[in-house]
């Protein structure tokens, strides 16, 4: 089986099929980053560009590393230091990494549907690193990686995503992609952080913490931005931390198997405290390495899909 498209820009299209044959790339993938010598062709002869126009530590890292553990030219465009600093645009940026040879772009932007754009107008794969609130799919995807991993399966397993759900990206991929393996998705925050419409995906809310983390099989936090308090939307982050902070005493509600997750990075003893971070059933740290597993797999997938398909140039 071969993914559909030429892109990657978010699991609410995606199907579980295609899904299925990321992570089971991944999980090859995973064996080779446990060599001591992580080289492979795989992507032998091809560039790879990562076109971050917001900050990135983990996901531009892990493609970066991801393309050279597997053989291919990486370079990385910083909006920064760019053209798009002088007006250009993004698609005429876009063309002109593309015309110079690249095969994948991997691109973060602060606004939603930015990714789409790129890809409807290049010929090269484009993979949406983050676009505004949107998707953050490849997140997604080392996220039910490290679950799959952990537990065995997704399918039934309750999984609670905890905090700014409002302007969270990641936690509209993990919805889409965790229902659509089977887990049941509840979500809790501040009302003013849950955005009116997110029920009609399937997921339930919550008000309080604790019903959400009641046999919860996998705990996950999200980042609480500083500005959100700036803007009115949370009232002081002392009583966020009150109401929906994940601690020990919240987590004693949860399965005795579960997983604690955070996609990062971490306001430690805001949205979780440092010793649930740190404890035997956090997987923040196999959250970074899958990311590697998962980007070497979508890489691997993506150019080879090209080699074959007809949309090649
Ligand atoms: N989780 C995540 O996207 O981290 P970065 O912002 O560091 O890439």
């Amino acid at each position: 089986m071969a993914l559909r498209h030429k892109d990657v820009l978010g699991l609410k299209d995606m199907t579980v099929e295609e899904i299925d044959e990321i992570l089971n790339t991944a999980e090859l993938m995973k064996h080779i980053l446990r060599q001591n010598n992580k080289r492979t062709p795989h992507l032998q002869g091809k560039s790879i560009v990562t076109l971050f126009y917001e900050n990135s530590t983990r996901t531009r890292l892990s493609f970066e590393l991801a393309s050279k553990y597997m053989g291919a030219s990486a370079a990385n465009v910083s909006a920064a230091s760019s053209s798009v600093q002088k007006g250009e645009t993004l698609i005429d940026t876009g063309k002109s990494i593309e015309a110079m040879g690249a095969d994948v772009i991997i691109m973060r932007h602060p606004m939603a549907g930015a990714a789409h754009l790129l890809a409807r107008n290049l010929k090269a794969s484009v993979i949406n690193g983050g676009d505004g609130m949107n998707e953050h799919p490849t997140q997604g995807l080392l996220d039910i990686y490290t679950i799959r991993e952990r537990l065995g399966s997704v399918a039934g397993k309750k999984v609670a995503i905890i905090g700014d759900i409002m302007h969270s990206r990641v936690a509209r991929s993990n919805i889409w992609g965790l229902q659509k393996l089977g887990a049941q998705v509840v979500l809790a925050g501040p009302e003013t952080l849950i955005p009116m419409e997110i029920e009609k995906t399937g997921a339930k809310v919550y008000n309080q913490i604790e019903d959400a983390i009641e046999g919860a099989d996998v705990v996950m936090g999200l980042r609480i931005q500083n500005e959100r308090q700036k803007d009115g939307l949370i009232p002081s982050i002392r009583e966020y931390v009150e109401l929906f902070g994940i601690d020990e005493k919240r987590m004693e509600l949860a399965s005795p198997n579960v997983v604690i997750m955070h996609p990062g990075p971490i306001n430690r003893g805001v949205e979780m405290s440092s010793k649930v971070a740190d404890s035997p059933s956090s997987a923040i740290n196999e959250q970074v390495t899958n990311g590697v597993a998962v980007r070497m797999a979508l890489l691997y997938l993506l150019t080879r899909r090209r080699s074959t398909s007809h949309d090649m140039y």
